[in-house]
């Protein structure tokens, strides 16, 4: 079997630029940003802008983060009403202050009764799969516990899971660990996706090895690294060793990225040019003069401007 290697739903990140790089390099499906559910029920004007899409951004899934089931149905409703999304995703992961403040993303791991009232209001009346974001836990490790609330999801009706091998409290950092996500993976027979560390083929391949699971989804491994996704196809076909792009391959993949952001993204130019530094040093961190070319890169002024400078880099 193929496991399958899906880009991660990444907040400030997986928009639509990102996405076509990704799946013009290998990515099997992608995520919109994470949709607020009060903000998407009342048309926040900034959630036209997180759903921008093309008929080649596709397959794609929406997740939505909110701490209400009946307010998560209605306003996964209107979003299935203006968008073809592949699959509907709760939230419940998020780390965020704000956000578990509000009993939502990964506070739900807390109260999965109410996690559980929420996958079934949603996989009750909505027409397309209703899935998962878990993380292990929220503060501490225990992985019966994390095996416990994959069960209640399946047993609600959810279609799949997505589970990020680390606690609310880990963040971003820190083991992963496996054992849970294998875990959940055991508990359940919808499809487990595991998560977290996978920035190189071999990673990919330790999280399906120790967990079993069906897929993964590659987040900040994919960040200036596009090519993780053919990488980890190939090597979990064959074994053959990653292609390491050189500075060229890496500046005219920048460069397309950019010229998507520039294309499609909606927002200031003053912030659409900080944000488009913030995806080049992604792509350059590695070089060995990569402080000098961050300050360039601030000091810039322009989108040609920007493309004069990456030229110029030897
Ligand atoms: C900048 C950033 C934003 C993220 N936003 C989301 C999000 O909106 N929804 C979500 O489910 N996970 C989000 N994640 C978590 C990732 O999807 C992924 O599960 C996590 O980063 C672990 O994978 P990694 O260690 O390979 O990066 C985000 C991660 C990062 C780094």
């Amino acid at each position: 079997m193929n496991p399958k290697i899906y880009l991660a739903p990444m907040s400030g990140v997986t928009d639509l630029a990102f996405r076509l790089i990704s799946r013009e390099s290998g990515a099997a499906h992608c995520f919109f940003e994470m949709l607020d559910a009060k903000a998407t029920l009342y048309g926040h004007p900034g959630n036209k802008r997180l759903l921008k899409t093309l008929p080649k951004d596709l397959p794609i899934a929406a997740q939505l983060v909110g701490a209400d089931p009946s307010v998560m149905l209605e306003a996964a409703e209107k979003l299935l009403a203006f968008v073809n999304i592949s699959l509907l995703d709760i939230n419940s992961a998020c780390p965020a202050k704000k956000v578990i403040k509000k009993g939502a993303g990964a506070a739900l791991l807390k109260d999965t009764p109410r996690l559980g009232k929420m996958v079934k209001s949603l996989a009750d009346k909505l027409r397309i799969p209703v899935t998962v974001k878990l993380r292990t836990g929220f503060n501490r490790r225990d992985v019966a516990a994390c095996a416990r609330t994959a069960a209640i999801c399946e047993a609600n009706g959810a279609g799949s899971l997505f589970v990020h091998g680390r606690t609310m409290s880990q963040g971003y950092s820190g083991d992963v660990d496996y054992e849970s996500v294998r875990a959940a993976k055991e508990a359940v027979k919808i499809p487990v996706f595991g998560s977290g560390n996978i920035f190189d083929p071999q990673m990919a391949k330790k999280m399906l090895d120790e967990t079993g699971c069906d897929g993964i989804t590659v987040a900040r491994g994919a960040l200036g690294n596009p090519w993780i996704f053919k990488n980890i196809e190939n090597y979990l076909k064959s074994g053959a060793p990653s292609e390491t792009p050189g500075l060229s391959a890496k500046k005219s993949m920048l460069k397309k990225h950019l010229s998507y952001i520039e294309k499609y993204k909606d927002i200031s130019s003053d912030d659409k040019l900080g944000f488009m530094g913030k995806v080049a040093m992604w792509y350059l961190k590695g070089l060995y003069n990569a402080s000098r070319i961050r300050a360039e890169i601030c000091r810039v002024r322009s989108y040609r401007e920007l493309i004069r400078l990456i030229d110029r880099q030897k």
